[in-house]
């Protein structure tokens, strides 16, 4: 494995993140049991993944807890959100607290390395900051948690709105970020302000269903297509990213997602979601891999570089949001 600084935090944090939500739910999304899930948290960290990325909405905090009990508190990094509904006035900052309370429960813990925000809306960032992060602060002055975060929204928020905002306030010192081979625009829109301020950033959405799923690739390439943004040959090809597999590139198109994003110049660390202890491997192994040839990924920026919001589908909608 390999490890990096996380921004200001100063956390020494492995470069290949195990994200416990998304489709997969470490394998509860997908129909596996509890133990599985404990034992997929395991090896990932036997691995040398050390930052796990969970969330009170995902129904993984509890596995997380049960897979590190035997892991020494310091040796992992553990990353959990609350999700907050818009509009709740001084209501939001107990909510957030009993969140927060009830997450230190449920993963079995005296503390969170980073507590955040989950999938907070460029509208739902006042309250973020006004009501919320002082609430919070607090809880951090009691030993509770040790750095504030905010994540994005993704699908609703394709312009990185709030995170362009949050990055320069001072209180959050981590930033989730989507970014993605056909959605790229956080190389100029958020990461020039999170390296500046030295924002930690957590890479979300590398692979998702676009780069994991060949049928979803393809009708994403139809509809782009039909709607211009892409040339017509893309959505006719057989193989439309088949440039990417050759000698001295990469062997699939996931393994072309994780590492495209892996070497971004801004990006910390690459969380990717699975339930399948084989992909566990391999997606390890991609994020340790070198960077895609040059020419490939000149080749993703010409064809790509213009798209935004593509392939950010969440897996299921939050009341009032779309974040996951
Ligand atoms: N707003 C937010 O706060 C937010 C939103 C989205 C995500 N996140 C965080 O970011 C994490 C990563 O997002 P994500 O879970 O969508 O992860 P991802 O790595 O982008 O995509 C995971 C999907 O790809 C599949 N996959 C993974 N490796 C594969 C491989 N080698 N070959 C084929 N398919 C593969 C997984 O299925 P298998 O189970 O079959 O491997 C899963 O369906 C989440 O778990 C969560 O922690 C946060």
């Amino acid at each position: 494995m390999e490890y990096v600084t996380l921004g200001r935090t100063g956390l020494n944090v492995s470069v290949a993140g195990l994200g416990c939500g998304g489709f997969s739910r470490l394998g509860l999304g997908t129909g596996k049991s509890e133990a599985e899930a404990v034992s997929l948290v395991r090896q990932a960290v036997d691995l040398g993944v050390n930052l796990l990325d969970t969330a009170a909405m995902y129904g993984t905090e509890a596995v997380v807890g049960e897979a590190i009990k035997s892991v020494p508190r310091d040796k992992v990094v553990i990353a959990t959100k609350a999700w907050i509904p818009r509009r709740e006035g001084r209501e939001a900052a107990d909510r957030a607290v009993r969140s927060l309370d009830n997450s230190l429960r449920q993963l079995g813990t005296d503390y969170i390395d980073i507590f955040q925000l989950h999938g907070v809306s460029p509208k739902a960032y006042d309250q973020a900051i006004e009501i919320i992060a002082p609430a919070l602060l607090k809880e951090k002055a009691k030993g509770k948690l040790r750095h504030l975060g905010v994540t994005e929204t993704g699908s609703s928020d394709a312009e990185h709105a709030m995170v362009q905002r949050a990055v320069e306030d001072g209180v959050w010192d981590v930033a989730m970020v989507a970014f993605h081979m056909m959605h790229q625009n956080a190389r100029t829109n958020v990461f020039p302000r999170t390296i500046a301020n030295r924002v930690g950033t957590l890479l979300m959405f590398a692979v998702r269903n676009i780069f994991s799923r060949p049928e979803r690739l393809t009708v994403a390439l139809r509809e782009l297509t039909a709607s211009r943004q892409l040339p017509r040959w893309l959505a006719d090809a057989p193989n439309p990213l088949g440039f990417l597999i050759h000698e001295g590139g990469a062997r699939t198109i996931t393994e072309a997602a994780y590492r495209f994003v892996r070497h971004e110049p801004g990006v910390d660390v690459v969380l990717f979601g699975t339930g399948d202890p084989d992909h566990l491997r391999t997606n390890i192994a991609s994020l340790l891999a070198p960077p895609l040839p040059l020419s490939d990924r000149q080749t993703l920026t010409k064809l790509f570089g213009h798209l935004v919001g593509v392939g950010l589908d969440p897996p299921y909608s939050m009341p009032g949001s779309t974040s996951t």
